[in-house]
């Protein structure tokens, strides 16, 4: 595994990779690698010839210094990870690599990005979709993969490379859970054994609400038991847990497909994302 640190080296690398026209996977990532992001470069030796990833605790994303500050950073055992999984490639690249002196751009994202985790992170999908171009125009991979944890962001990274057309394949891969079904993040490192155990219960609320919709409940109070559930046990703040069109993002107040449950709570000071999809059950004989 190619590790490179100077940009100067990046363009070489990737051209000795891709020889005379080979596809290439990007992982964009933050590091502090998991057996989630483990799953996208497995997904991309699938998808593509070679698999490169990045390591970049990206500021711009931050709206909260503090966040920034206590985000895990495991290099070393990054790495280790990366080159086990068959990563031919890793860029680590510097704040000052991306956002050199005098960087004046940002690329924002209207609609899709308004809501959710863009009215609770003012800023964040700013940070994102502007590192994201940069990454994959700096990279010019054929596809790049991202986990369906993250769906507002991954449905902002489509709009952006939509619209900008920069020619990469955007591929989601769906959320990998550990055994107790809590989504795999980096900020799972940031919670207690015990509290890991208690954060099942976003997945489990998100499943029961899912389950009821799908029979045909009512959408709101669905959504209100789940609410009320997370804040009775060890949640200490649910910012939205919401049935949503799963293109645009915007809210549901009756099933209507394809739609998506998504929801943002805090437990032991660690805010937490997850989602599922919900899909009607067939009533058969009508
Ligand atoms: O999902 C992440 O880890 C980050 O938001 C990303 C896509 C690597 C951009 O910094």
């Amino acid at each position: 595994m190619q590790i490179i640190r100077e940009l100067s080296e990046l363009e070489p690398a990737v051209a000795a990779l891709r020889g005379a026209g080979d596809t290439l996977a990007l992982v964009p990532t933050m590091g502090a690698l998991h057996a989630g992001h483990l799953a996208l470069i497995a997904e991309g030796r699938r998808r593509a010839a070679h698999v490169a990833a990045t390591v970049f605790v990206n500021p711009l994303q931050f709206n909260d210094p503090g966040d920034l500050a206590r985000y895990p950073r495991t290099e070393e055992a990054d790495l280790a990870r990366l080159k086990k999984a068959g990563c031919d490639l890793v860029w680590l690249p510097t704040p000052d690599q991306l956002y050199p002196q005098g960087f004046a751009t940002n690329v924002s994202v209207r609609g899709v990005s308004d809501r959710w985790e863009g009215e609770h992170r003012p800023g964040h999908f700013d940070g994102v979709a502007t590192v994201v171009a940069k990454l994959l125009l700096a990279v010019r991979p054929t596809h790049a993969i991202f986990g369906e944890k993250d769906w507002q962001q991954l449905a902002v990274i489509r709009r952006v490379e939509e619209d900008l057309g920069i020619g990469v394949a955007i591929l989601g891969y769906p959320t990998v859970r550990e055994a107790n079904g809590l989504a795999m993040s980096s900020r799972n490192a940031l919670l207690s054994p015990e509290q890991r155990a208690k954060a099942a219960a976003l997945p489990t609320a998100l499943r029961a609400v899912g389950k009821e919709i799908a029979a045909g409940g009512a959408v709101t109070p669905a959504l209100q038991r789940a609410r009320a559930a997370l804040l009775s046990g060890e949640f200490s703040k649910v910012d939205y847990l919401a049935l949503v069109d799963s293109r645009s993002l915007e809210p549901l107040e009756k099933a209507g497909e394809p739609m998506r449950l998504i929801a943002a709570a805090t437990i032991g000071g660690v805010r937490l994302i997850d989602n599922m999809a919900v899909t009607l059950e067939q009533q058969v004989g009508r």
